[in-house]
């Protein structure tokens, strides 16, 4: 027959307190865990378990500041009786937690309050401290890659400008002055009577004709004027064949936007995401031919580029990770006006990117 022992009154009472303590910390813990809280739901969660912990949970109140606000349970009475500890992040103090009671009790260790409860509200204002820290570090992770995206957009519109006034630039000043210059060698050779100057006119007159050709063509690869004056799809056609003229990469162009309005925005941002990549196809996918689908589906476009090649690696798609610059400033730059990128690649089955953006104007600029 086991021997039962009669547990003293009072040490029943201290293990009553002690189970409040643990009940009370356990929920604390519980609470901060929980997914989908925003900090404020915690904390206001937290404030409202704190009281039943201490020795009159009837007469007693929660209260928690942080950073100018505060929460605090209906009992919670700003007089004589309350305990509080500091909330400490990063070395500097955030706010406090405090237990008040509404009416007056026995004396204890620290007025009516006793010593493990003391220790206890160190403890809370302690976890309150980590949890706040998390979430603050969350916050500021959050706040970065929202700052890294919008430069990533910024950084490939900025690009797409900067090509045009370079092209522009090559267009208006050196071209044209070349223009001049071969309309003077083409007087001169005219009036030439001399043979040896009409050859060496004439020599001359081949170089210029060059540089102008020359000219013309990097006008063309930094920004084609066709995008601006015939459309996207224009511009396409001619991506096509730079493309093959520039890599042997065979570029079908399939389907048609059906005339859908895109505005200047998208249509530079479609094109230079295009660009990068049949780039891609050239130089990741090994395939000699790559496929640029246009579709319309309801109020969307897409513009889908495809490739028989080698795949890629399916531990790096959809990640992010591993991107290099290509793929993830046309996530960025899409996703940040409200379009979509999707990639789907098997290994030695060739890739698919697809890009779909919103007729109409794109959510920012
Ligand atoms: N069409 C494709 N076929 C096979 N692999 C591809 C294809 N396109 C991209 N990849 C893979 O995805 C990676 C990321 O592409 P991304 O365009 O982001 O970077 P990159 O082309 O390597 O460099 P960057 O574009 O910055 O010059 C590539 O390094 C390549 O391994
Ligand atoms: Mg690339």
């Amino acid at each position: 027959m086991p021997h039962r022992r009669n547990v003293p009154k009072n040490q029943r009472r201290i293990l009553a307190e002690r189970l409040k303590e643990l009940d009370c910390l356990y929920s604390i813990s519980k609470i901060s865990e929980r997914k989908g809280l925003t900090l404020d739901g915690v904390i206001r969660r937290i404030v409202r378990v704190i009281p039943g912990a201490w020795q009159y949970p009837a007469i007693a109140g929660g209260r928690v500041r942080l950073e100018g606000k505060e929460y605090r349970t209906r009992r919670f009475v700003p007089g004589p009786w309350v305990q509080q500890s500091p909330i400490v992040v990063q070395g500097a103090v955030v706010g406090a937690v405090a237990v008040s009671y509404a009416e007056k009790r026995p004396e204890r260790d620290e007025g009516p309050f006793l010593e493990e409860e003391r220790n206890l509200i160190n403890v809370i204002a302690q976890r309150l401290g980590e949890v706040i820290e998390r979430r603050w570090s969350e916050r500021r992770l959050v706040e970065y890659q929202e700052k890294l995206r919008s430069l990533a957009a910024e950084l490939v519109q900025s690009e797409e400008r900067e090509r045009r006034r370079i092209a522009q630039a090559l267009h208006d000043r050196i071209g044209q002055v070349l223009a001049l210059a071969n309309i003077k060698i083409g007087a001169l050779l005219e009036a030439s009577a001399d043979p040896k100057l009409t050859r060496d006119l004439a020599a001359v007159r081949a170089l210029v004709a060059e540089s102008i050709a020359e000219t013309r063509s990097l006008t063309y690869d930094l920004s084609p004027p066709i995008l601006y004056e015939l459309g996207f799809e224009a511009a396409l056609d001619w991506l096509a064949e730079w493309i093959g003229q520039q890599y042997g990469v065979v570029v079908e162009i399939d389907g048609n936007g059906h005339g859908a309005p895109l505005s200047l925005q998208w249509r530079t941002t479609l094109f230079s995401a295009v660009r990068e990549l049949l780039v891609n196809v050239a130089k990741h996918s090994g395939a000699k031919s790559a496929q640029v689908r246009l579709h319309r589906k309801g109020g969307m476009i897409g513009v889908s580029v495809a490739d028989a090649g080698v795949g890629m690696d399916p531990a790096r798609q959809g990640k992010g990770e591993l991107e290099g610059f290509g793929l993830f400033s046309i996530r960025e730059r899409l996703g940040s006006m409200g379009g979509e990128v999707s990639i789907t690649s098997r290994r030695g089955k060739g890739t698919t990117v697809t890009l779909s953006v919103p007729v109409g104007k794109p959510e920012t600029t």
